[in-house]
């Protein structure tokens, strides 16, 4: 099992490439299923879930060819609708095919997908949308179960919960159900807008992008399209905060810095001069930070996928923060890593108090979910001495290249295999 091995106390300087986003990316690529015809995708992130979403989908019988940062998909025949366990087990956003094998194949077989480190993370909502479009759904030997001759239109489903890969999976079954569908309730989070842009190129009828109510005109048939995926908003995120814990300066390249707003307000917060043009932020940072406090929510408010990177921020600014995280009930497990580094760092239920402390010192680590790994990462930039973080796959997972980035601005990252690890 690989580790990163860093050297921590240096600045980041210089520009940073940014990827596409994963959390577009997956439902992207499982809404090719939904076209007999090829979908063409630029900007797809080299990502340890990408890999896998590509395996899951050549398993049902789909091409799927990689060439750079552009990935075609040709589903012209799905001989096998269904989604292993042992794919699930290792990358929840498997679920996302379940509303499109459903509609192109009025059936679908996907794993349920259990607990993860970070919650319980249900899909009861992704079920009960999808029984309101008249999919006949059991639970059989671990798996979802789901049958229906062709999805119905004429639901109005409103969401018990804000939920991002539920939007999806409903908006990519409601696209060739008979008739209207209405999603309330709908996450508004960019990654689904980029999801119906495509759906829309593909020859879909969908109102309210971008809005919490989806209204969506069922077709027969959609075609094939081309589409460049956004930039990733996280993996921006956690680079500014690396830039603005190191003291560092930073530019980073092919951004949407409109998709970071809550994001940069915080990090101008933190005494950091933000300054942005149509597709490139800059972070600046002279001085220590100063601590933010913030509760995670729903876009356009603060993103639970940017709390462990500004936990980590916090661990080294001056004064005292309070984190509330609202999404996941169990998303706090780097504090106890965060600590093992030096960090003062109290949890009471969902909320950290954070109380900043002068200097992090290096020790060995591990990453247990893939924005946890992030912060540790981030961590080790600013601690004195050597950090090794083990069980970096997690980082693999959602970061692409994270740390030849790093080192390409001035970062002394450096990845080891178990073996050479041990002898280190
Ligand atoms: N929920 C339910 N029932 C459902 C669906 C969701 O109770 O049927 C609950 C969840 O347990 C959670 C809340 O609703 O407490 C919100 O979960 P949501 O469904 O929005 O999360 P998700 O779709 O499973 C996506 C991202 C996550 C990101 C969250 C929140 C993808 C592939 N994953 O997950 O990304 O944290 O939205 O923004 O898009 C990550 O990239 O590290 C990551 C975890």
């Amino acid at each position: 099992m690989d580790k990163l091995v860093i050297e921590g106390g240096g600045r980041l300087s210089g520009e940073i490439p940014v990827s596409g986003a994963k959390n577009a990316a997956l439902p992207i690529l499982c809404a090719s299923l939904l076209s007999a015809e090829p979908i063409a995708l630029s900007n797809v992130p080299e990502l340890h879930d990408i890999h896998t979403m590509l395996k899951l989908l050549r398993q049902m019988g789909v091409t799927a060819t990689r060439d750079g940062d552009t990935v075609t998909i040709g589903a012209q025949h799905i001989s096998r609708p269904e989604a292993p366990y042992d794919l699930v087990k290792t990358m929840r956003a498997s679920i996302l095919v379940l509303g499109p094998l459903l509609a192109r194949c009025g059936e679908a077989r996907v794993s349920l997908p259990g607990g993860c480190a970070i919650g319980a993370r249900p899909v009861d909502q992704h079920v009960k949308g999808l029984q309101a479009m008249g999919a006949q759904i059991s639970v059989e030997h671990g798996y979802l179960v789901a049958k229906a001759a062709r999805l119905k239109g004429g639901a109005r489903i409103v969401t018990d919960m804000i939920t991002v890969t539920g939007t999806e999976n409903l908006m990519m079954a409601a696209v060739l159900a008979d008739g209207e569908t209405i999603l309330e309730n709908a996450a508004r989070e960019p990654e689904v807008g980029d999801l119906a842009n495509l759906l829309v190129k593909m020859g879909a009828r969908i109102d309210g992008i971008g809005s919490d109510r989806l209204v969506i005109q069922g077709v027969e048939r959609l075609h094939g399209a081309e589409h460049r995926v956004i930039p990733d908003r996280i993996e921006a995120g956690t680079f500014l905060c690396a830039a603005a814990a190191t003291m560092g300066d930073i530019v980073l390249r092919h951004v949407t810095p409109g998709l970071l707003d809550a994001v940069l307000e915080k990090l101008r917060e933190t005494g950091a001069a933000v300054s942005a043009g149509d597709d490139w932020i800059r972070v600046a940072m002279q001085r220590r930070p100063k601590a933010v406090s913030f509760r995670t929510s729903e876009y356009p408010a603060f993103p639970t996928d940017m709390q462990a990177q500004f936990m980590a921020l916090n661990s080294v600014a001056e004064g005292t923060s309070q984190v509330v995280e609202t999404i996941f009930e169990n998303r706090f497990m780097h504090v106890q890593e965060l600590t093992r580094l030096g960090a003062n760092i109290a949890v009471e239920g969902n909320t950290a108090v954070v109380t900043g402390v002068p200097r992090l010192s290096g020790a060995t680590v591990m990453a247990t979910d893939l924005r946890a790994s992030a912060s540790l990462v981030l961590a080790g930039l600013v601690a004195d001495g050597q950090t090794t973080i083990d069980r970096i796959y997690h980082l693999d997972r959602g970061y692409d290249r994270m740390e030849a980035k790093l080192c390409a601005a001035g970062a002394s990252v450096r990845r080891v295999g178990a073996r050479q690890g041990d002898l280190a």
